[in-house]
């Protein structure tokens, strides 16, 4: 019965990308008359931000397009080809699914468009109305190009109404969600406490973000920052590849590691990442979907930007904007120690079956028998 199948496509290519299609195979097998695949582009490629999350998650993709490392533009460029040639000559689908916003999302979506197939977009409709971030740009034009749009939260549906958008808009929930939710019994049992010889209480630290990490100033207000946390918690710290390439280019890593009370480590696994977040008193980020994670699990989280695409995680959960100032995030800090800090609730249908609306619209009204 395989020649009746409706083929589906999902391209990913950093690790959030990986973290939010995990539920997806799961949830087609469901449905025989669809068929997915899933292909990365090759965009992060170290083990520990790539294979690592294969191996934990189970979803391992059909396809690896393995770009080369080069300048962004010329990146999605080769990422645009390979995947075109992908289509041609392997396997071409009758939707494609895209997730999030970073390079590899944007040439997805391009290729789709020329190429005629129909387009979807995961975590649609967010927005920093920061157009001096990457994602913004990327974000923007997948919304553009996608006809099935499926929105992680309320400011989501906002944002398309204001837009010129042909779309379908779903209001589904959140992958990211469904992956903590279906895998939480692996996270509670990872062994990192003991393997860094972690503190009971500690704080966990990320940063990646070109306007934290790609000038020297504010690498070294981090730095600062991070020093002022130490000394009153154990700060956990799992270095950004990029982040990492910054402090070694600015001769900045030697100053980094020689705060007490802080363990640096690679980028973590899924599970002991999450182990992290859920057990963390406090989270210091910049990252998009730590708030999202952060706000799931109730922990305070303090996010080291000027804007956010992800509202909800503000209005509705333990996230707050902060700048790169010692005194703000020092108060902070001391209203968290204090238990002053606001307490969250989960937004509206993060509940860890947002991949089974997802599949459930797509077998029944996109791609129905
Ligand atoms: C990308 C996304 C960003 C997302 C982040 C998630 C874009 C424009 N940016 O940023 O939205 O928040 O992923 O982590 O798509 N590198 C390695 N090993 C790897 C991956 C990257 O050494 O496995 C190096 C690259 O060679 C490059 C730097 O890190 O020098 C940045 O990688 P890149 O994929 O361009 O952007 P990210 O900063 O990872
Ligand atoms: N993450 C992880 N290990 C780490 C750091 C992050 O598994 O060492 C996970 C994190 O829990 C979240 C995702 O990676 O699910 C976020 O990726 P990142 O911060 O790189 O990207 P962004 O969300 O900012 O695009």
């Amino acid at each position: 019965m395989t020649y009746h199948q409706k083929k589906i496509l999902i391209i990913v290519g950093t690790r959030p990308n990986f973290i939010k299609i995990t539920q997806f195979k799961t949830q087609i097998k469901k449905y025989p008359h669809l068929q997915l695949k899933i292909a990365h582009t090759g965009q992060h490629y170290d083990h520990q931000m790539s294979t690592v999350f294969f191996e934990e998650l189970g979803t391992i993709p059909d396809y690896f397009l393995n770009i080369p490392q080069v300048k962004s533009d010329e990146q999605i460029q080769l990422m645009k080809v390979e995947i075109e040639q992908l289509i041609t000559e392997k396997y071409q689908p009758d939707l494609m699914i895209v997730p999030g916003d970073v390079n590899s999302t944007l040439a997805a979506a391009e290729v789709a468009v020329k190429m005629n197939i129909p387009l979807a977009h995961i975590e649609s409709g967010l927005r920093s109305f920061d157009n001096d971030m990457p994602e913004e740009f990327n974000r923007k034009i997948t919304d553009s190009l996608a006809k099935y749009l499926f929105v992680t939260e309320e400011s989501g549906i906002k944002n398309l109404a204001n837009e010129m958008n042909p779309g379908n808009i779903y209001h589904v929930g959140n992958t990211m969600i469904d992956t903590i939710y279906h895998f939480d019994t692996k996270i509670e049992s990872s062994a990192i406490k003991s393997t860094y010889q972690i503190a009971d209480e500690f704080a966990a630290m990320t940063f990646h973000r070109p306007s934290n990490v790609d000038q020297k100033e504010s690498l070294q207000k981090i730095i600062e920052i991070i020093s002022m946390m130490a000394a009153s918690i154990q700060v956990v710290i799992p270095l950004h590849p990029r982040s990492k390439k910054a402090l070694e280019k600015f001769d900045l890593l030697p100053s980094l590691l020689a705060i007490e009370n802080i363990i640096i480590t690679d980028p973590l696994g899924y599970f002991d990442f999450q182990y992290l977040i859920k057990k963390a008193k406090y989270i210091l980020t910049d990252s998009g979907g730590i708030q999202e994670e952060a706000t799931y699990r109730g922990v305070p989280c303090l996010t080291i930007r000027e804007n956010t695409e992800r509202p909800a995680t503000i209005e509705i959960g333990t996230n707050e904007l902060v700048p790169l100032n010692f005194d703000i995030i020092a108060k902070h800090i001391k209203d968290i120690n204090h238990g002053k800090f606001k307490k969250g609730e989960k937004p509206y249908l993060w509940d860890g079956k947002a991949t089974e609306r997802i599949v459930h619209i797509i077998a029944t009204e996109i791609l129905a028998k």
